[in-house]
């Protein structure tokens, strides 16, 4: 761990200073579109408007012939689309890959003042974050970028889950974390051969009571990774996602496993298909209700002290935090979406 006076310094002579805090901003989805392929470039303008963030997809899912013109794509479209507040970001491909440093090197070079966040695949420990971070910081003093890109790690290694806390904590470019359940699975040898969601064979049986059919229940297989991630987030001020849901005909059971995700503690989830965009919409912004309700603690605790009671459950100082929190949301999504600001009553 570098001494806390050098952990804010440049790492590159002209590169600009690492910031102190995230920006604010709302990013309940991260789109991902394949830059390779022309018909889907030419719909990233309009898609731009529906989402938070847009993500220029350069590996996995990426045939290995169209590597470079995937990389291509990206720089097109960072070039020649107008993102306005939608987050642009780019996920390149591994660092010991024949691509990473071509993805680092010429995406920079030509858009890194357009770009938002690099999210880095199979981030095995903090070792992957630092040499990012270094070789970030010369490419922004050789080409004079004023902002610095930030860094999305994503959780899918069994080393990567181990080495959780170290990761968040490696660089103040670090911007967040996503799940990654596909590679995790096949880092842990889980036997699925699914993309994230639950399994049906992954379940609790009730006891047995006599001949009696016994109910079970399915359990989440990614709790566990996904508390985990929460809290060395939340320890680090970074932000926490819950990454694909490969079932694009399970609107429902994707709901479901962004829903745990946005309980816990994450703030949104990949959309890998269009159909996937209203729900983490929906699922990502709070509940006009619990607003409504956060809104009741806050009026009748308007210093945050104390103990009041509301319909029969006890309101206290940490109740009104997590009250703060849901507010704070609301405002977000309220001052991006006009119908949903008239739902909060913001
Ligand atoms: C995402 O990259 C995953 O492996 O789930
Ligand atoms: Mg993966």
């Amino acid at each position: 761990m570098k001494p806390p006076r050098q952990f804010f310094s440049p790492l590159a002579q002209g590169a600009p200073e690492p910031l102190r805090e995230l920006p604010v901003r709302l990013e309940r989805m991260i789109h991902f579109v394949p830059p390779h392929v022309a018909k889907l470039r030419a719909r990233v303008g309009e898609l731009a408007r529906q989402v938070d963030v847009i993500l220029g997809n350069l590996e996995d899912a990426v045939p290995l012939e169209a590597k470079t013109a995937a990389r291509a794509g990206f720089i097109e479209m960072a070039k020649t689309i107008d993102f306005g507040a939608t987050g642009l970001w780019t996920r390149i491909n591994a660092l010991n890959s024949p691509w990473a440093l071509d993805d680092i090197i010429e995406i920079v070079g030509e858009v890194g003042d357009r770009l938002d966040v690099i999210m880095l695949p199979k981030v095995d420990g903090p070792w992957d974050i630092h040499y990012l971070d270094q070789l970030l910081a010369q490419l922004e003093a050789r080409h004079r970028i004023k902002r610095p890109i930030l860094i999305h790690a994503i959780l899918e290694t069994a080393q990567g889950v181990n080495n959780v806390e170290a990761i968040a904590t490696a660089s103040p470019r670090m911007h967040g974390m996503s799940l990654g359940p596909a590679d995790l699975a096949a880092s842990r040898a889980m036997k699925t051969t699914r993309v994230g969601g639950g399994h049906p064979d992954y379940k609790v049986l009730a006891d047995a009571q006599g001949e009696a059919p016994r109910a079970s229940a399915q359990q989440d297989p990614w709790h566990y990774t996904i508390a985990r991630m929460v809290d060395a987030c939340a320890a680090a001020g970074i932000k926490p996602f819950y990454g694909p849901f490969g079932d694009f005909s399970d609107p429902v059971g994707c709901e479901a496993q962004f829903r745990n995700a946005f309980l816990m503690g994450c703030v949104g989830a990949w959309t890998l298909h269009p159909s996937q965009i209203d729900i983490a919409k929906r699922v990502f912004s709070p509940d006009p209700a619990e607003v409504a309700f956060a809104k009741r603690i806050i009026a009748a605790m308007p210093d945050g002290a104390g103990a009041v009671m509301i319909d029969g459950k006890m309101q206290d100082d940490a109740t009104w935090k997590q009250a703060k929190v849901l507010l704070d949301l609301a405002a977000r999504v309220a001052a991006k979406d006009p119908d949903m600001a008239a739902r909060y009553g913001l």
